[in-house]
């Protein structure tokens, strides 16, 4: 049965929040994905990571059943998203809250609307509720004050968080962090973390971030994987990332350009294609 209306796991039935069981995904016959799994609780704030193009934003898209994968099943709160009804996920879809990396607010309606969108898209509250709701998220992340000011008034970092709120808008149980900090100045970006964090906190919701920041993020995170070439390489606690020996793990906490993750793409022999050798 698909328990789409907030169902409390109790500690006896305790179910994964969300499980990837042994997925494969390609485009046409690009393999991007291959067997991945992975559970995530309820309430914790997990990263995946690794290199641009290794398929973290399909991950995000095969949680929120924008794509199928060609093999293994994809399960977020008891139900297994490649095998919902079309109505079932539109209600899933409403229970998830999404940022993406340039977090792109309506340029032409202000602070105030921006967050309002998805309630009045969602809901039928009366505009009091709508009001109050707007204003809360805002107070959230510290930006009640901008609520009358356009998005080409706010800085790169407000617009970020202006975007936060919106997405937490409907109170998601799922929130989906695309390179959330891309683009912002060191400050913004940790205000940016911190925030996510506290909110994550707050609303008991369970997040999934991708990202290639690691040392702000193992700052806010409850569990890291790490993604390369399709698999899961390597996992663990923010800790255990940091004390970590395995050459990947170093390889991506310490920015090293070449390691296991390899700097030339594979080629031919250099001096044989060079004509040097025979
Ligand atoms: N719609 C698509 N059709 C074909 N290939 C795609 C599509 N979207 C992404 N890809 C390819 O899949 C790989 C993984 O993409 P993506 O998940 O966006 O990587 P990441 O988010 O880790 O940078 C990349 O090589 C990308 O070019
Ligand atoms: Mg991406």
């Amino acid at each position: 049965m698909c328990l789409l209306g907030g169902y409390m796991y109790n500690e006896t039935d305790y179910k994964p929040f969300i499980e990837l069981k042994n997925v494969s995904f390609s485009y046409g016959t690009k393999p991007i994905l291959q067997d991945i799994s992975l559970s995530i609780p309820q309430g914790k704030l997990v990263a995946i990571m690794g290199g641009s193009g290794c398929g973290k934003t399909t991950l995000l898209r095969l949680l929120s059943g924008q794509v199928k994968p060609q093999s293994g099943s994809v399960w977020v709160d008891g139900c297994e998203v490649n095998r919902l009804s079309d109505r079932d996920l539109l209600a899933l879809r409403r229970r998830l809250g999404m940022l993406f990396q340039f977090g792109a607010l309506f340029t032409d309606l202000n602070v105030f609307e921006n967050v309002a969108f998805p309630l009045r898209e969602h809901t039928q509250l009366p505009e009091a509720m709508i009001r109050d709701l707007v204003l809360m998220k805002l107070q959230a992340v510290g930006l009640r004050g901008t609520a009358n000011l356009m998005p080409s008034q706010l800085s790169g970092g407000m617009s970020r968080r202006v975007a936060l709120a919106r997405a937490i808008a409907l109170d998601p149980a799922l929130m989906l962090y695309d390179e959330p900090f891309t683009g912002l100045d060191p400050i913004a970006l940790g205000t940016i973390a911190v925030l996510i964090r506290r909110l994550n906190d707050a609303l008991k919701t369970t997040a999934v971030m991708v990202t290639h920041d690691v040392h702000v993020s193992l700052n806010i995170l409850d569990y890291v994987y790490f993604i390369a070439e399709g698999r899961i390489v390597a996992q663990g606690t923010p800790h255990e990332v940091r004390v970590s020996t395995d050459p990947f793990v170093r390889q991506f906490v310490q920015g090293e350009a070449d390691g296991p993750v390899r700097l030339h793409y594979p080629a031919a022999d250099y001096a044989a294609e060079l004509g040097l050798k025979q």
